[in-house]
């Protein structure tokens, strides 16, 4: 008989449902919230409603589109935290609620671990995953960190920020050139028109597998207040160069460390994950020293980069198979405890 989890995400600003049959991807739909762009960041009293207003027909869909009925489910894995915990609540009553109704287990996923995990959903049974053990760069609006990855269930966090996340440094200094939000996407668009070394920013000194982006946010925004003195047309005149230089300075940083994380742990797979390995110039950046450190590279296609639900099916079937089921008790948890 085949085994069919329907996961649900609900940690930020993306309502999705998918299903997968026997690790194999059958459906992954996503709502995104448009409400928050006219905010300039995602406002969690909204990213709640909406997630009320979506979870029922994302969840009917994702079923529907796997081509078969909810009384067939095995199991229901659901995002149970980090994230934003109104966002949270919602996709854990509802995947509570169901689970009681069709009698099945529920799993409580880590969506850190989902976010490493989206390497194993796969759309064919014979498609590739990394091996284990593997080193994940996760970076995400909310996270920028170093994972030891050794095997589905064991994941070591070897370095983190101690303050902003990438996602943060490209979505703030985005948020000062005026550009919409979340600004990461419309940099990537620019830097491919600029010029890279056409301005210097600050990078970090911490010791370690740490990374820190705070220093770097200060600088960009020393250099447009220092250049808008002298000329009110600036940003406008150089926004492609200054997206090119602000990229290249979060690559720089990012591989600085992962350099680091390899020499410490000498892995044979790199895998990268979160909302900014959708960046062009950091996929660019992880294949070439993959390359040069004759390392295997694992790039996400970009429909896994962001939030989706396809990533916490695949780390909930993984659970499935070794019986980890969670009591219904459990509520959800907003900060990282893995
Ligand atoms: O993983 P994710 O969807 O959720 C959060 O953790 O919030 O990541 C969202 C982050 C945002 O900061 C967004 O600007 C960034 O991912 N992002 C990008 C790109 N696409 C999304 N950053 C740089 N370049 C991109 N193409």
């Amino acid at each position: 008989m085949s085994t069919y989890i329907l996961g649900i995400e609900s940690s930020c600003d993306d309502t999705s449902a998918a299903v997968i049959c026997d690790g194999i991807l059958k459906s992954n739909v996503i709502a995104s919230q448009k409400v928050h762009e006219a905010y300039g960041g995602v406002v969690p009293e909204l990213a709640s409603r909406a997630h009320q207003q979506n979870i029922v027909p994302v969840v009917s869909e994702a079923i529907r589109m796997a081509g078969i009925d909810k009384s067939e489910l095995s199991a229901i894995a659901f995002t149970r935290g980090p994230g934003l915990l109104g966002s949270l609540l919602v996709g854990t009553s509802f995947a509570k609620g169901m689970a009681i109704g069709l009698n099945i287990p529920l799993i409580d996923v880590n969506h850190l671990h989902a976010h490493v995990l989206s390497h194993f959903v796969k759309k064919e049974a014979d498609d590739e995953v990394p091996e284990f053990p593997f080193l994940c760069l996760l970076v995400s609006g909310g996270n920028s960190q170093i994972v030891v990855v050794k095997s589905p269930y064991e994941m070591e966090i070897v370095g983190k920020t101690i303050d902003d996340a990438a996602g943060e440094a490209f979505d703030k200094c985005a948020k000062v050139m005026g550009l919409p939000y979340p600004g990461g996407p419309h940099i990537d668009r620019l830097a491919k028109e600029g010029d890279a070394k056409a301005f210097r920013f600050s990078k970090p000194h911490i010791p370690d597998l740490d990374y820190s982006f705070s220093g770097l946010k200060t600088s960009f925004l020393y250099t447009l207040r220092d250049n808008l003195k002298a000329n009110p047309n600036f940003i406008a005149e150089r926004k492609a160069d200054l997206a090119a230089s602000l990229q290249a300075t979060i690559i720089e940083i990012l591989i600085d460390k992962l350099s680091k994380a390899l020499k410490e742990y000498p892995v044979k797979h790199i895998a990268i994950g979160g909302g900014v390995s959708a960046n062009s110039g950091v996929r660019e950046a992880v294949a070439a020293f993959c390359k040069k450190n004759a390392v295997r590279a694992w790039i996400p296609e970009r429909a896994f980069t962001t939030d989706n639900a396809a990533m916490v099916a695949a780390a909930g079937y993984f659970k499935f198979l070794s019986k980890q089921y969670c009591d219904l008790s459990l509520p959800p948890y907003s900060r990282v405890t893995v």
